[in-house]
């Protein structure tokens, strides 16, 4: 057997290659990639290379470009949020990371791919849905649902069983697991599990304490192109420097902090901290381009396809065809979704204070107070409020016929 694992050079996913080897007699091939989660990759390939993988059976990649131009932005497009909060930052790097691992099996010819994520939660769905999306007769090996290995002292005996390198402040357990990239960081578990304990401070990492943040508000603007941002400032930036500078911005004031309680797609509630600072600052200033320049029965058809659209995404159905058809209307919709919006930055909040598109539907004739717009007429109000008044004319005085209902 030849197993393509995704390995992030970690305690854990080191166990299970070892695991891997030993339990199932399987020849590993490791695929870890760089999602900007904040970690240098060259550790994981030398720790591969130090459980025996062979130099060519380690692979290596930075994903992050592709990660947020063919993923993270498509989700903008749509302001994904799962129940209306969650910027599902860990849900739409399953996919790509899926993909990958198929794509590496078919070239070193694997038959089977394994994933670190545990048996209770939504993360084994997604890796599999994808494998099994991409390549139906792949097998699929998920330790954490096999193994005998379930307590911290086990894992910690079986590494040092195996001579698997442990860092000094790994050998306790940890405070509570955390999953990151260049979209979010996502913490669970342990000392956040009780949801009605505010989460300590010393669990966040991508943001300042909006207390401490700046007193001094700042202004940024970003520019659309298509329903994607392009530049910052002005400054034309790719997919993954855009990202990354507004997270900066974000990180310093404070934005996109989360305390949620979710509903996972196996069932059961948890309680989660989400950092998501660049997100948060994108998703305001995306629907502020999209207040200018969609027609309202677009914007609206778009704001009801939503829920449905991340909730595929939270349940791991991005290669699902109505995954797919949703994507397409909504690209469809950003067509001219193309101008500037100005934010202010400010003690965790990212406000919109301005926009401007050459696409703009928005008329300052028409809308305006003042005396003038010659395409409206006040008198064509007044026949339209009385036909939309039909029904509730007719409701009012059977009401006052029957005495009630
Ligand atoms: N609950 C989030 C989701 O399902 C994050 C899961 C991974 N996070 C973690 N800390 N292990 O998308
Ligand atoms: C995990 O179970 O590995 C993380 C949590 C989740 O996937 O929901």
């Amino acid at each position: 057997k030849r197993v393509v694992l995704a390995y992030s050079g970690g305690l854990d996913t080191s166990i299970i290659l070892k695991w891997l080897q030993t339990a199932y007699g399987a020849e590993v091939v490791t695929f870890t990639a760089d999602l900007g989660q904040g970690e240098e990759l060259e550790p994981a390939r030398a720790k591969a290379a130090l459980l025996g993988v062979k130099p060519e059976h380690i692979f290596i990649e930075d994903l992050r470009e592709e990660f947020v131009r063919d993923y993270v932005f498509p989700m903008f497009r749509a302001n994904a949020q799962y129940e209306g909060l969650y910027l599902l930052g860990t849900s739409i790097a399953r996919p790509l990371i899926a993909k990958k691992q198929i794509e590496i099996a078919r070239k070193v010819g694997a038959d089977a791919v394994c994933h670190g994520a545990t048996g209770k939660g939504n993360d084994q769905v997604r890796f599999e849905l994808g494998y099994y999306a991409l390549e139906p007769d792949i097998t699929v090996i998920a330790p954490w649902r096999e193994w005998d290995l379930a307590s911290r002292t086990a894992l910690i005996d079986f590494a040092e069983k195996n001579q698997i390198p442990i860092a000094k402040d790994k050998r306790g357990d940890a405070p509570f697991s955390t999953d990151a990239n260049l979209l979010h960081v996502s913490s669970e578990g342990k000392v956040l599990e009780d949801p009605s304990q505010e989460v300590p401070d010393y669990v966040y990492s991508r943001t300042n304490d909006p207390e401490q943040a700046p007193d001094q508000p700042q202004y940024v603007t970003i520019d659309f192109e298509r329903g994607d941002a392009v530049a910052v400032d002005g400054e034309k930036l790719t997919p993954a420097a855009l990202l990354t500078k507004l997270n900066a911005l974000g990180r310093l004031h404070g934005i996109g902090r989360l305390d949620l309680v979710e509903n996972r797609f196996v069932g059961m509630k948890s309680r989660g901290m989400y950092e998501t600072p660049g997100g948060a600052i994108l998703i305001v200033a995306h629907r502020g381009i999209e207040s200018l320049t969609l027609d309202r029965g677009a914007a609206h058809l778009k704001d009801e396809l939503m829920p449905r659209y991340a909730e595929l995404i939270y349940n791991g159905f991005w290669f699902a065809p109505e995954r797919e058809m949703l994507q397409a209307a909504i690209d469809k919709s950003q067509e001219l979704v193309t101008g500037r919006v100005r934010l202010k930055l400010y003690k965790g909040s990212a406000i919109l204070v301005g926009r401007e598109s050459p696409y703009s539907l928005y008329d300052q004739e028409l809308v305006t107070f003042e005396e003038g717009a010659v395409a409206y007429d006040h008198r064509d109000a007044e026949g339209f409020i009385k036909l939309n008044a039909l029904r509730l004319r007719t409701l009012a005085k059977r009401k006052a016929r029957s005495g009630g209902a």
